[in-house]
């Protein structure tokens, strides 16, 4: 998981000692992925400026000063990096729509129960499943995202990971998301030359089969591409509509 590439190519990505070091030497911003002009469409139509937002592995990202800038009101940003959340803290001290708070994402018990509307985790799954225990971590993650989430609300997560990657872990039943599909080519992505397929229209859902996979017909222009999971918490009377996922037993 670097920063262009599609998969992890260290274990230090799951440890906040790597993280406290690499937010030490590079003092600059950075956006892992996509920055906020790109994701805007989906967030803003996913996510209502008045929702109570937390950003899952903040890093040193730019995304939740754009998204305060286009209307946000509340983002409480956490990160396992004291490094990060300092540094950030410090920059956004006057900015009173973003809170900072150091917390391993695997346990997130400070919060209670369904406390926010909308969870938007940039590269933070991804880190954790690079990590050692990568099933383990990205189960406890994902199960603290769902019992935060209130009924209704919206997991964002933009990933690297395509859907045979990630959807055992997202499709639990008992986090009874409804999940739709989005795929963005990679910034600066362009079209081979000569190649005259149309233009894919990127806010429309991705067509899955019953387990959450891509159709075998379906084609990814970019290789790179990012994929963006809408997980939206539905009530427990819409549980028994969602396909149960066949989970193998190291998500479980
Ligand atoms: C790939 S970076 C993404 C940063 C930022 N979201 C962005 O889009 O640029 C992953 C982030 O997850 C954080 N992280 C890794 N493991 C974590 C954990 N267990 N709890 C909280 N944050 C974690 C890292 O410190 C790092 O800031």
């Amino acid at each position: 998981m670097n920063r262009d590439a599609s998969s992890c190519n260290t274990y230090d990505y799951g440890d906040a000692v790597y993280w406290d070091a690499r937010y030490q030497q590079e003092a600059d911003s950075f956006d892992w992925y996509q920055r906020y002009a790109a994701l805007r469409p989906f967030v803003r139509k996913f996510i209502s400026t008045t929702a109570s937002v937390l950003m899952v592995g903040c890093g040193n990202a730019v995304m939740s000063e754009d998204m305060v800038n286009d209307g946000y009101e509340d983002i409480m940003n956490v990160d396992i990096s004291s490094v990060a959340v300092d540094i950030m803290r410090r920059k956004h001290q006057f900015i009173p729509q973003l809170k900072y708070m150091e917390m391993d994402v695997r346990d997130m018990s400070f919060f209670p129960d369904e406390k926010f509307d909308a969870v938007v985790d940039k590269g933070t799954l991804d880190a954790l499943m690079c990590g050692t225990d990568a099933s383990i971590s990205a189960a406890q993650m994902l199960g603290e995202v769902s019992r935060l989430l209130k009924s209704g609300g919206v997991y964002l997560l933009i990933t690297y990971g395509d859907p045979k990657a990630r959807m055992p872990y997202l499709m639990r039943p008992s986090y009874n998301w409804k999940i739709a599909l989005f795929i963005i080519p990679r910034p600066g992505f362009q079209r081979p030359e000569g190649c005259n397929t149309l233009e894919k229209p990127y806010l429309e859902p991705v067509p899955l089969t019953d387990n959450g996979l891509l159709l075998p017909s379906f084609v990814i222009e970019d290789p790179d591409s990012h994929f963006i999971y809408m997980c939206q918490k539905m009530d427990d009377s819409d549980l028994n509509n969602i396909a149960p996922y066949p989970l193998s037993a190291d998500v479980l």
